[in-house]
């Protein structure tokens, strides 16, 4: 990856670059607000609820970056994401609340927040180059070249990544809430099923609350607020 270039591009940025760490998320702790930390590969890539983020070698983008504590910043941070990807490709995303941006009903990036210090840890996954992943990923994941059919540049999606973020994280939780809805098939009318401590919730999805929670309407009328992932097409 052309890191000199993204340096040329944004000279006012720390931007550090590992061919080889566990964690970008790790390395970013700590860092001033701005500064971006990018890896050519993961060796403990973090994902959200405790899991493993796939981060193979030369195939992805595994990117975090520091930031103020904003509200609906996950929602922000998968607008910017898929923002990006239409920019530098023309493929254009689907967001799955809360975090994962969708390709074809496939996962194609994953948006991770880790809060401390005062600062926010934005790491933002995207599957770029992959041919192929593992067993227990092929049915859910896919890259932006397995959907093209061709090899797609890392450093154009980066290039369109960082001014995305920049933008999107200054707009106001109503534009954000308002762009997420207008942007997500599964914000509102989507017949989803959805992993909860006590069993499975099933339902049709009624929009975000103004905190950007999910509103979940079962089929008794009843309404269900989502806080946390688990989100699937009901039958997939
Ligand atoms: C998810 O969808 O579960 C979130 C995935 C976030 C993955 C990114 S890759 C860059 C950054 N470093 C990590 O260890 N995780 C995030």
């Amino acid at each position: 990856m052309d890191i000199e270039r993204l340096r040329r591009e944004f000279p006012a940025r720390r931007i550090d670059y590992y061919p080889s760490i566990d964690s970008t998320m790790r390395a970013a702790a700590g860092l001033e607000a701005g500064s971006v930390v990018l890896a050519d590969e993961q060796t403990a890539g973090q994902g959200r609820h405790g899991r493993r983020w796939h981060s193979e070698a030369g195939s992805g983008i595994y990117c975090s970056i520091v930031l103020k504590p904003m509200p609906v910043l996950t929602l922000a941070l998968g607008l910017a994401t898929a923002d990006a990807i239409a920019r530098a490709t023309g493929m254009v995303c689907d967001l799955r609340w809360p975090n994962d941006v969708m390709l074809a009903g496939k996962k194609v990036a994953g948006i991770l927040v880790q809060v401390a210090d005062g600062k926010a840890i934005a790491g933002i996954g995207i599957n770029v180059n992959h041919a192929s992943f593992p067993p227990e990923l092929a049915s859910e994941a896919t890259s932006l070249r397995l959907h093209t059919g061709a090899p797609v540049s890392a450093i154009d999606i980066l290039l369109a990544l960082l001014p995305a973020v920049d933008r999107f994280v200054e707009m106001d939780k109503e534009t954000i809430l308002r762009l997420f809805t207008s942007s997500s098939s599964y914000a509102a009318g989507r017949r989803v099923t959805v992993a909860q401590a006590d069993g499975i919730v099933e339902g049709t999805t009624a929009g975000l609350d103004p905190a950007g929670f999910l509103i979940v309407r079962k089929d008794d009328g009843t309404d269900t607020l989502i806080v946390a992932g688990g989100v699937r097409a009901a039958g997939s």
